[in-house]
């Protein structure tokens, strides 16, 4: 080949190579036109496996030529890579944009059920006055639900609690009818002082209505100590009458009977929406009913092992959905149950604080 034909075919390859370069905007494309071109078989490579054949006094100006193409191209092909690698991420940022000025959404984590925020306040209005919180079986033995409790087999006081049973060959195993059996259990694994309240949950065979529920829960005090008396019961009691419903409240004892204690009360407040005088809330009486209480009955000290000579107590046990009822206006038992977000929901932002803060 000679020189001039060796140039001519340069410039040729140089041309279509530009041209066929400019139109190429994809990688795969780009390393088709590398491999055209400048690859070990690509023609401008066969082109220079030809400089041997020029005559040797015009070879190295061919070399020379040849390699500035080669450098040239060369460094066309690299822009085009690195554009194409540019230009792809930006239509990707493009297209992936983010706008991070738009408010999160806010992951729904729920919150505590009414009942449970009630326990938790109650609790601590409790832990304060010296009260450990313990937690008992909801399936419980007639010798805990009631034989150590101070109701024998025969007692008619036992038609009180209207008990499930569990289907047992021998009929002793129950849903819990209160948290009283705890009382028995506490006691029997500890000895003097004792400050504990249990909630839970209760179980009753009772038709439902506005004011009945199977299943229910209650908080039970006890407090065992060498010098307990009545008035501990009712200083406890008004504490916790002002921390639920205000500083002004005032508590009522009425006697009442259960086998378990002696003497036996029902305890009051006084109607926190109408300070006594009788409104809808209270139904007229202005007194609004806690739950029993009194002091523990020596028949129940002995069964689990401690003198009642030596030592006495007093138990009580509340009501906590009636605990809600009271202090919210709530006139359905059933709400608790019935699992309304709408009205589980008001009481999303309660925290165990909120209650009490309010009113003290
Ligand atoms: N356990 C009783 C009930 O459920 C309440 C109570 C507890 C009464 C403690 C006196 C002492 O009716």
């Amino acid at each position: 080949m000679n020189y001039e034909a060796f140039a001519a075919q340069l410039d040729h390859i140089q041309e279509r190579a530009t041209a066929s370069l400019a139109g190429i905007d994809a990688s795969d494309a780009l390393a088709a036109w590398e491999r055209e071109f400048l690859g070990g078989k690509g023609e401008l490579t066969m082109l220079m496996r030809s400089l041997g054949g020029i005559e040797a006094g015009q070879r190295p100006d061919a070399g020379r030529r040849a390699n500035e193409v080669k450098k040239g191209m060369t460094a066309a092909y690299s822009a085009k890579e690195a554009a194409i690698k540019f230009g792809g991420l930006t239509t990707r940022l493009a297209a992936e944009a983010v706008d991070v000025t738009l408010p999160g959404r806010k992951p729904n984590i729920g919150y505590a059920h009414p009942i449970s925020l009630m326990i938790e306040e109650l609790s601590e209005i409790f832990a304060l006055m010296g009260f450990q919180t313990v937690f008992g079986p909801e399936v419980e033995t007639t010798h805990y639900n009631f034989d150590l409790l101070n109701i024998p087999a025969d007692h008619p006081a036992r038609d009180v609690w209207d008990t499930m049973i569990v289907d047992t060959p021998s009929d002793a195993i129950v849903m819990r009818t209160h948290t009283s059996p705890m009382q028995a259990r506490v006691m029997e694994n500890t000895s003097p002082p004792v400050r504990v309240v249990v909630p839970g949950r209760t179980y009753r065979y009772e038709a439902q209505d506005a004011s009945h529920e199977w299943m229910f829960h209650q908080l039970e005090g006890l407090a065992v100590d060498k010098t307990i008396r009545m008035s501990d019961l009712k200083g406890v009691l008004q504490e916790l009458a002002r921390q639920l419903f205000g500083p002004t409240r005032r508590i009522r004892f009425r006697c009442d009977f259960f086998p378990f204690v002696e003497p036996g009360v029902d305890f009051a407040v006084d109607c926190a929406i109408c300070y006594g005088k009788g409104c809808r809330v209270c139904k007229g009486s202005g007194w609004l009913e806690m739950g029993g209480a009194g002091m523990v009955h020596p028949n129940v000290l002995r069964g689990v092992g401690i003198d009642p000579e030596v030592y006495t107590g007093f138990a009580f046990g509340l009501g906590v959905e009636r605990m809600l009822m009271m202090r919210h206006g709530i006139n359905d038992v059933r709400a608790f149950a019935a699992n309304d977000l709408r009205f589980l929901a008001e009481f999303a932002s309660f925290s165990a604080h909120a209650g009490r803060g309010s009113s003290v």
